[in-house]
């Protein structure tokens, strides 16, 4: 299939070109390389048919023409501002890059007849769901506390909407939002693997520690009604996300409007993660107490089962040890991320 990545210079978008090149698809990528890595694409180029275009997802001049010559027939659209703090700070960016680049995206797939999207869509759509949502199903009500959970369900909506519409006109459109939670872990070949900066993710956050790039991780927030008193989440392999946008993508049939939550549906405390980083690393970096952060709820995990018995897709890293180990064999090999690589 002819398959347009975006932000495919990302973290996920560049697993998820890795897994395509492999499978024999023509990858298209497409990265402002605000946030992503040309490096990346060097690496991937010699896997098979990849095509690099550095701009803007918003950019009918790079994006109308690429769409056309690539005969594009699927899109996976991962290119987003995707942290929650600066997300407050800059909400106009995130509307901007997330809600409209979205939005100038499905219309130029509109113009050209593109049908199929699969959409990263996040758990930070659901908000705070109190104690009865947990385990959280895609039935919880999505009331989001940020605007970056806001600009993603702004997308969810549009999705919804374009679709329903097609479908009551009698034409062919289908999309699958995937609601990820907390993903981790890196290419287990060691060909590519996380690098964000700047770094907000606890896994990375420990392993840099680890490396003795940091003095020490801090622990936001030990008062949470928790066991150990810290925030729970669901880590789900990059990997076994790659997987699931696979399946979901060869399963997508005319008319599809799919929702799906992805994560391996339980979960564990900052301090669990934070430990299993130090077995894995072997190094017993510090940790400090910090104060809880703004909007962060105590306890957030998946409820998989819908897209465990409508794809029969199931997690195969359930244990977050194993997760760790695929980030830190990459990253003891590039302690600066792709920088010098
Ligand atoms: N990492 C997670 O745990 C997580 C969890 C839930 C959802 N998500 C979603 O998954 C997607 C990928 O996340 P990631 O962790 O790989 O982030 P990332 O920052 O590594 O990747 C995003 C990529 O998009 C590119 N990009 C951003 N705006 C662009 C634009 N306007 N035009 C072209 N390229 C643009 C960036 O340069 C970057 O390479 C995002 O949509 C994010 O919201 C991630």
């Amino acid at each position: 299939m002819n398959i347009l990545v975006t932000g495919g210079a990302g973290y996920i978008g560049s697993h998820a070109a890795l897994r395509l090149l492999e499978d024999g698809h023509a990858v298209t990528v497409v990265d402002d390389l605000s946030r992503g890595h040309r490096e990346a694409m060097d690496l991937l180029a010699p896997l098979g048919d990849l095509h690099f275009a550095a701009g803007d997802i918003g950019d009918r001049s790079l994006v109308l023409p690429l769409l056309e010559d690539r005969c594009i027939e699927l899109v996976m659209h991962f290119a987003a501002r995707a942290y929650v703090g600066e997300s407050v700070q800059m909400p106009l960016v995130y509307y901007r890059n997330n809600a409209a680049g979205a939005l100038a995206l499905l219309e130029m797939m509109e113009e050209v007849g593109v049908t199929r999207f699969v959409f990263s869509s996040t758990c930070a759509t659901y908000g705070e769901p109190g104690d009865d949502f947990i385990p959280i199903a895609e039935s919880c009500p999505q009331h989001p506390i940020n605007p970056y959970g806001r600009s993603k369900l702004h997308v969810e909506h549009m999705l919804f909407d374009y679709a329903q519409m097609k479908a009551d006109a009698g034409e062919d459109f289908a999309f699958a939002a995937l609601r990820y939670f907390n993903v981790a872990g890196s290419d287990v070949r060691e060909r590519i693997g996380e690098d964000h900066k700047p770094e907000t993710h606890l896994i990375p956050i420990c392993l840099e520690a680890a490396l003795g790039l940091r003095d020490s991780v801090t622990v936001f927030g030990t008062d949470y009604p928790t066991p150990d008193g810290t925030c729970i989440r669901d880590y789900v392999h990059v990997e076994d996300l790659i997987e699931a946008h696979i399946t979901v993508m060869d399963a997508l049939k005319r008319g599809d409007r799919r929702a799906y939550n992805v994560g391996i549906g339980r979960g564990y405390s900052v301090r669990e993660v934070v430990d299993a980083c130090r077995r894995v690393t072997g190094v017993d970096f510090a940790q400090v107490e910090g104060p809880r952060r703004d909007g962060d709820p105590p306890v957030l995990y998946a409820d998989p089962g819908k897209i465990e018995s409508e794809l029969v897709w199931r997690a195969s890293y359930t244990n977050p040890d194993d997760i760790i180990e695929t980030a830190w064999r990459w990253r003891r090999d590039h302690p600066h991320g792709y920088e010098g690589a």
